[in-house]
C-alpha cells in the first residue's frame, strides 16, 4: 500500500503547508484510493495539488475521529469533489459529531466537527465494523486491556448539559489486507496503541506488517508529553512485534526519540509530503 501525507505537524520542505493534524491518501494495490482524515481546514487540500494528488477522484474519504485535527477539513473537501462524477462516500464512526472539548471540565476549548455537515448524504455513520470493500475495514471495537494515553485526560465529550470524560467510541481504524500482508491504519489512537494493534491483529488472525498511526504521547493542549517511562515500556512492546512503524503527527518528536531508539529502523517518522510503499 502506498501512503501519501497530505498533512501533519511539520514538514521539511516550504512547497508544503504543515498544520497541528492528519491528513493521510491510501493506495492500495488493488488501486483503490482512499482519503484517511482531512487535516484541520483546506490546507490538505492545497499539498494535494503540490504532490500532484487529484483529490476529487478519490473512491471514498474516512474520518478517524471526531476531533477537528482530523476532519475539520470536512467542509473544504466537500466542496472540492462537489462535481465528482461518482459521489465519493464519507465514513465517520457514529458519535463523531457529538461536541467535544479539550483542557478541564471547567476551562475549555471547541474541537468538534461542524455538525452541520452531517445532514450531507455523502456523509455515512458506521458501527463497530464497516467493510468498504473486500480486505479494507474500519473498525472500532478495541478493548481496553492496556492503557490508554495519559493525555486523554483532558478530553471531554459533551453528555447532555454537562461534558464527560471520552470514551473514544467514535474512533475507528482501518484494516487493509493485500495477500498476505496486514496493514493498520489508526488517526491518533485515542483507544491506546496497543489495544488498537490487537483488535487489528484478532481481525487479520496473525500480526501486522506494517502500523501507519499517530499514537497520541503528547497532549497538544497541555504542551506536555507521556510519562518517558511508559514509553519506554511501549516501544519495548511493540519492538516484540514484526510489524514495521510509521508514525506521525500526535506522537510528538520527544516520544518518537525513544521507540527510535529502541525500534531503530523499524519506525519512521512521516512528516508532510512523505511518499511511502508500507
Ligand atoms: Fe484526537
Ligand atoms: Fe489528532
Amino acid at each position: 500500500m502506498k501512503v501519501s501525507v497530505l498533512l501533519e505537524n511539520a514538514t521539511p520542505s516550504s512547497r508544503f503547508i504543515a498544520r497541528h493534524g492528519l491528513s493521510l491518501l491510501l493506495e492500495s494495490a488493488e488501486g483503490m484510493r482512499i482519503l484517511f482524515d482531512m487535516g484541520p481546514d483546506a490546507s490538505f487540500l492545497r499539498n494535494a495539488t503540490t504532490l500532484g494528488v487529484d483529490i476529487a477522484g478519490v473512491d471514498a474519504a474516512v474520518i478517524s475521529h471526531g476531533h477537528a485535527d482530523h476532519g475539520g477539513g470536512l467542509e473544504a473537501f466537500l466542496k472540492a469533489t462537489q462535481g465528482s462524477a461518482h459521489p465519493v462516500p464519507i465514513y465517520v464512526r457514529q458519535g463523531a459529531f457529538t461536541p467535544h472539548v479539550s483542557g478541564t471540565r471547567q476551562r475549555h476549548h471547541e474541537i468538534s466537527l461542524d455538525a452541520t455537515l452531517v445532514k450531507d448524504e455523502r456523509v455515512i455513520e458506521v458501527g463497530a465494523q464497516h467493510e468498504l470493500v473486500p480486505g479494507i475495514t474500519l473498525f472500532s471495537d478495541v478493548s481496553r486491556r492496556y492503557p490508554e494515553p495519559a493525555s486523554n485526560a483532558r478530553l471531554f465529550e459533551r453528555s447532555g448539559d454537562t461534558f464527560v470524560s471520552d470514551a473514544f467510541t467514535h474512533e475507528q481504524s482501518l484494516l487493509v489486507t493485500e495477500g498476505e500482508r496486514h496493514v493498520l491504519v489508526s488517526g491518533c489512537s485515542h483507544a491506546g496503541i496497543l489495544n488498537i494493534i490487537e483488535r487489528a491483529e484478532e481481525l487479520a488472525g496473525g500480526a501486522l506488517d506494517a502500523v501507519v498511526a499517530g499514537f497520541h504521547l503528547m497532549s497538544p493542549s497541555a504542551g506536555t508529553g507521556e510519562d518517558v517511562e511508559a514509553v519506554r515500556r511501549l516501544a519495548r512492546q511493540l519492538a516484540e512485534k514484526p510489524a514495521r512503524y510509521y508514525t506521525f503527527h500526535c506522537t510528538g518528536m520527544d516520544a518518537f526519540g525513544i521507540l527510535r531508539d529502541e525500534l531503530g529502523e523499524r519506525i519512521r517518522y512521516l512528516a508532510t509530503g512523505s511518499v511511502m510503499d508500507v
